[in-house]
């Protein structure tokens, strides 16, 4: 089996530096996170939206399901959030990948529990604070990912290559806009130690969202994304009724209590698991348009290897 050494790849014991990022519902499971681990890249579970039973069996069935490592991904500010950490203490997982929060709150006890501690950062500022409080890599966030981009709407080119500058002692994962080879042989360029990928796996056949879901990231073009909830936690889905009204009352400098509740009535659940790509929280990547097949993830996993392979001997030398 080949492999593609990086720093990341040595931090993580993966075989490639390819990261499934942590996607609320579509892989808040295992069978995604494990068909990627599986297959030499790091699987995530997303634990954002999990019952704890829920969280629990899937943390069974993924020390069962590989000897290869695998991550959390546990965004900070979910309610209940420190009995999640008190449940994964117990499960110990290889990898943590924390959002939305500062590090100090989780650092010690799970380093002291031999788990890998990533953290996801949105800025330069936010990279530096989590470095000193001692993470072992930053996820750094641009503006083209699916979710929750970066309030700054920074672009992963420009932010990835400022974070990698301002803080070279510790590794960098790139994340947002990135869906193929090409785009990993762009961030390992830049100086990042991998690159993770939302959109392109939400359009696997492990992945548990709704066919109509993955029609709708099929169908899309670059271009057919919004990003809505300005200062309300801004996220990045595919434009709808939804992403419509929400504009709609931005630009007109609607209350921030309108806004708050149009934001609130609508849902990723309900596109993910209900199939609603009309009113629902249909979150994508502007790399929605470079998806265009539904694929099994470890061969999304293949491809990507070996289009980085064509990339990087395609790329020109000096003579
Ligand atoms: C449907 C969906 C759900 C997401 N849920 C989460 C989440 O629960 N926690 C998190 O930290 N990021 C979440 N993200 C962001 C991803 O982890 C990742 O940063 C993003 O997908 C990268 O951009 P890309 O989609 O262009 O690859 C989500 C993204 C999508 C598309």
């Amino acid at each position: 089996m080949t492999r593609l050494r990086t720093p990341i790849t040595d931090l993580l014991g993966i075989d490639y530096p390819i990261l499934q990022a942590g996607m609320s519902w579509a892989s808040s499971c295992s069978a995604l996170p494990l068909a990627v681990s599986n297959a030499g890249g790091l699987g995530v579970v997303a634990a954002g939206p999990m019952r704890l039973p829920d969280l629990a069996r899937t943390l069974e069935e993924m020390a069962a399901g590989t000897t290869r490592p695998w991550a959390v991904n546990l965004p900070l500010y979910r309610a209940g959030a420190d009995d999640v950490i008190d449940l994964l203490l117990q499960h110990r997982p290889p990898v943590l990948i924390a959002s939305q929060g500062g590090p100090r709150r989780y650092l010690d006890r799970f380093h002291q529990a031999g788990t890998r501690c990533l953290h996801v950062v949105a800025g330069v500022s936010h990279a530096l604070k989590a470095a000193a409080a001692g993470v072992d890599a930053l996820v750094v966030v641009g503006a083209e990912a699916g979710g929750h981009p970066p309030p700054g709407m920074v672009t992963t080119q420009v932010l990835v290559r400022a974070v990698v500058t301002a803080v070279p002692d510790v590794p960098v994962i790139a994340s947002g806009g990135v869906a193929d080879g090409a785009g990993l042989a762009a961030m390992l360029s830049l100086g990042a130690g991998a690159a993770q990928f939302g959109t392109r796996f939400l359009a696997s056949t492990e992945a548990t969202v709704h066919p109509a879901y993955q029609a709708a990231v099929l169908a899309a073009g670059v271009g057919d994304t919004r990003t809505v909830g300005h200062g309300l936690g801004v996220i990045r889905a595919l434009a709808n009724d939804f992403t419509a009204r929400m504009q709609d009352l931005e630009t007109s400098g609607a209350e921030e209590e309108l806004r708050r509740k149009t934001f609130q009535a609508s849902s990723l659940k309900d596109a993910a698991l209900g199939g609603d790509v009309h009113s629902g929280k249909v979150e994508a990547g502007q790399s929605a348009g470079l998806v265009t097949e539904v694929l099994p993830a470890a061969e999304i996993v293949a491809r990507i290897v070996a289009e980085y392979s064509e990339t990087v001997t395609r790329l020109p030398h000096l003579h």
